[in-house]
C-alpha cells in the first residue's frame, strides 16, 4: 500500500469524536481531520451570505469556490482552528444557528461531493485520525483502523450541556440539548446521500460511563493490535 494509515471515527452528534480523535491522533503521532468543521463552516458561509438554506443550486456555487482550511494547534479548549475564504471562523461555527443548520446543508448531495473530494486529497498520504459521519463507509473505506463511538442520548446532552457551562454560554436544559441531539442524528441518518451509519467492519464503543482517557486508551490499542496483524 503507497500510503500511511488511517484511522476512522464515526459517530452522533456528542459520542466524544472531536475530543477523542484529536488525542488519538496525538499519541499516535497522525494528522487529526476534523470533518464537521468543515460542514460547520460552510454553513457559516451560507448564514453570512443570506443565502437560502433550500437554495441548493446557489449554495453549490458557494461550495465549489470557497477555501476551508483547518489547523490543530495545542490549546486544550480549540479541537481545530477553522478558515473559510481567510474568514477565522473557528468559534462563529459553534453557534446554535450554525447548528441548527448544519444537516440541512450536509445533506446536498453537491456539497458532500465537494467536501470529501477535499477530505481525500488531504488523505493521500495517510497518517491521519479523520472524524465525521461518513469517513469509515464513504471518505476511506480501505481506513484500516474504523470505530464507531457512541453514548445514549441522554449522556450525550450531558455532556453538551457541561461544555456550555465551560465556555461560560447561557444554559439550555437537559430536554431542549436531548431533542435537538435527537433530531440532528434522525437528520443525519436518514439523508439519502451517505447518512451516519455504523461501517461492517467499525469497531462499536459505547462510551456511557468511559472516560476520554480510557476511550482513547482502547484506540490506540486496538490500533497497535490491526497494524501488528496486517503487516
Ligand atoms: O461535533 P458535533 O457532533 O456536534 O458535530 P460535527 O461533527 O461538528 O458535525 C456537524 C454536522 O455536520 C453533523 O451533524 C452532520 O450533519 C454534518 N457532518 C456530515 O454530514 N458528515 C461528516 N463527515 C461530518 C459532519
Ligand atoms: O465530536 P463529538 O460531537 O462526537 O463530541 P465531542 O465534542 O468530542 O465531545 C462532547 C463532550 O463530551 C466534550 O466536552 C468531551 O470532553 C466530553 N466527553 C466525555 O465527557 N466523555 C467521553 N468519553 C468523551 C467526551
Amino acid at each position: 500500500r503507497d500510503r500511511q494509515p488511517i484511522v476512522a471515527i464515526d459517530g452522533p452528534a456528542g459520542a466524544g469524536k472531536s475530543t477523542v480523535a484529536r488525542q488519538v491522533a496525538k499519541s499516535l503521532g497522525l494528522l487529526y481531520l476534523d470533518t464537521g468543521a468543515m460542514y460547520r463552516a460552510l454553513t457559516w458561509l451560507v448564514l453570512e451570505s443570506g443565502i437560502r438554506v433550500d437554495d441548493e443550486p446557489s449554495i453549490a456555487e458557494l461550495a465549489s469556490r470557497s477555501q476551508i482550511q483547518l489547523s490543530t494547534g495545542d490549546d486544550p479548549q480549540i479541537t481545530t482552528r477553522v478558515w473559510i475564504n481567510d474568514h477565522d471562523v473557528t468559534f462563529a461555527i459553534r453557534s446554535l444557528e450554525v447548528t441548527a443548520m448544519v444537516s440541512a446543508i450536509a445533506a446536498q448531495p453537491y456539497v458532500r461531493q465537494e467536501l470529501v473530494k477535499q477530505q481525500q486529497r488531504w488523505g493521500l498520504k495517510g497518517s491521519i485520525v479523520a472524524e465525521g459521519r461518513d469517513i469509515g463507509t464513504h471518505v476511506f473505506p480501505d481506513a484500516e483502523l474504523k470505530i464507531f463511538l457512541t453514548a445514549s442520548v441522554h449522556e450525550r446532552a450531558q455532556r453538551r450541556q457541561q461544555d456550555l457551562k465551560n465556555q461560560q454560554q447561557p444554559n439550555v436544559s437537559l430536554v431542549q440539548l436531548e431533542q435537538d441531539i435527537q433530531e440532528r442524528d434522525t437528520r443525519d441518518s436518514t439523508r439519502v446521500v451517505a447518512p451516519l451509519q455504523k461501517a461492517a467492519d467499525a469497531i462499536l464503543i459505547e462510551t456511557d460511563g468511559l472516560g476520554i482517557a480510557e476511550v482513547t486508551a482502547r484506540i490506540v490499542s486496538l490500533y497497535h493490535q490491526k497494524l501488528s496483524v496486517s503487516r
